[in-house]
């Protein structure tokens, strides 16, 4: 008989993420969890097209319904409040707010929003909000999309809107969620809307997405004064395949194409000469002014972190191949569990300059659940977050100015090209009935919280 893995996340009474100020929260996404996708004069938007497309999401499957969180918003920030967390990542959706190429704005999104806005203000639970998660309105995708410059001051006015009308009850705004996907994944590998590949739009578009957030952070800080204004990022880190020279040098190439590509504009308002050398015809148009822009001062950077990529050399166009993970105790999306790369990924980002402070704002794993007797025992994801909690905690040791945690996702939901497949909520949701059930990861995450709140009351009680 194999022993039973413990469902409880254990850290020391003395952990500094057990200090109160600490922020622990669980994320989400507009389009993954939304559903209503005509609701409220909402218009489409690129991933409405892209899962209509053949061939593209597994099963066909698509955002119409997904958990239908739009209807049932209050059933689920009921559940990030029993859980006892700090506060609630998500995206508002641009194609409900501004719903035409003239700008015009959707009020009945915008009382939507309020309406969540409000009800986690009135628990005391922080807002962490994201401008875009991915679900660029069609209508601008059918003028170019984030290959048109248009669209960075489309996206300005959007933030502009939104940050004016919510202003300080949003704690914190993050421009762009990972816009490596949005112009890498994208347009290069062709396996996120819009499904282009083609090196050259990719580097435009990321450029233009840079460009975007640059526009954006002196709105929401003029709207929004009392706010954090950051960029969100995923990055994993690379690992030469063997030891040899070779495969490290194809390291150093992934990492300055999938890392620094966006870090270093943000940070230090340049691209990585190697890669624009190594690539020339594919240098993205850079108007003068543009790199200032997208090197404004950020209050935070937050990470995004699941996986470490096994990375070769190879003869290709990039010089380097991220090779399958080949382990048998891969998750079900066949990514290597490594929380040494969070606690590495956490430090070199703090070694830069002009790093600002630094949020988890995504961890977790897809797991093959299944709802069982009303339960659904998730010993392997409670595992994967107990590991890289503790990744956390070593990159705080370490020096990281490192301010919260947020566990991906709150809900299953619609995992992009996997479709419903891939379940990485730490709440089951039964896609026939929406039913949700917290799975044994929210009640160990909802147990670590109560042990926060009662250590608090030792220490106030002692004092
Ligand atoms: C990230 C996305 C998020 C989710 C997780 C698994 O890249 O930000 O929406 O799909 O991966």
């Amino acid at each position: 008989m194999t022993a039973r893995r413990e469902l409880t996340l254990k850290m020391a009474s003395d952990s500094p993420l057990l200090n109160k100020d600490f922020v622990f929260g669980a994320a989400t996404a507009a389009f993954q969890i939304e559903g209503a996708w005509d609701r409220d004069g909402r218009v489409p938007c690129i991933w409405d097209t892209f899962c209509a497309e053949p061939g593209r999401v597994a099963n066909g499957d698509n955002g119409y319904e997904a958990c239908d969180s739009y209807t049932r918003w209050e059933e689920d920030l009921a559940l990030v409040q029993e859980l006892g967390l700090d506060a609630y990542r998500f995206s508002i959706a641009w194609p409900r707010v501004i719903t035409d190429i003239h700008g015009t704005v959707n009020q009945k999104a915008m009382d939507h929003y309020r309406k969540q806005l409000n009800f986690l203000n009135e628990r005391g639970i922080k807002p962490f909000v994201t401008l875009y998660h991915w679900d660029l309105p069609q209508y601008l995708q059918d003028r170019g999309g984030w290959l048109n410059r248009e669209t960075t001051y489309a996206f300005a006015h959007y933030a502009d809107v939104v940050s004016r009308a919510f202003g300080d009850q949003v704690v914190s705004y993050a421009t762009l969620n990972e816009p490596w996907c949005s112009a890498f994944l994208s347009y290069l590998h062709g396996i996120h809307a819009p499904g282009m590949q083609d090196r050259k739009q990719a580097y435009q578009a990321a450029h233009h997405l840079l460009l975007a957030h640059g526009l954006a952070v002196p709105k929401i800080r003029a709207n929004a004064p009392l706010a954090d204004v950051g960029i969100v990022l995923n990055i994993s880190p690379s690992d030469p395949q063997q030891e040899t020279l070779a495969d490290r040098n194809a390291c150093v190439l992934a990492d300055q194409e999938n890392r620094d590509f966006f870090l270093q504009p943000l940070l230090e308002g340049s691209y990585p000469e190697p890669v624009l050398n190594r690539h020339p015809t594919c240098s993205p148009m850079v108007l003068p002014g543009d790199l200032e822009l997208v090197a404004a001062e950020l209050d935070f950077i937050g990470l995004n972190y699941y996986t470490r990529n096994r990375v070769a050399a190879a003869d290709n166009e990039a010089g380097y191949e991220a090779l399958v993970y080949a382990g048998d105790d891969a998750t079900a999306m066949g990514w290597e569990i490594y929380p040494e790369g969070l606690t590495h990924t956490l430090q070199h980002l703090a070694s830069l300059p002009r790093c600002p402070a630094l949020y988890v704002t995504e961890n977790g794993m897809a797991a093959d659940d299944e709802l069982c007797s009303g339960a659904v025992d998730d010993e392997i994801r409670v595992a994967y977050f107990q590991s890289h909690l503790q990744a956390a905690e070593a990159a705080i040791a370490a020096g990281v100015d490192l301010r919260g945690y947020f566990a991906w996702s709150l809900l299953d939901n619609f995992e992009w090209a996997e479709g419903y497949n891939k379940r990485f909520g730490i709440v089951y949701v039964d896609y026939a009935t929406q039913q949700r059930t917290p799975k044994a990861s929210a009640r160990a995450l909802g147990e670590l919280m109560a042990q926060r709140r009662q250590l608090e009351r030792v220490k106030q009680e002692s004092q």
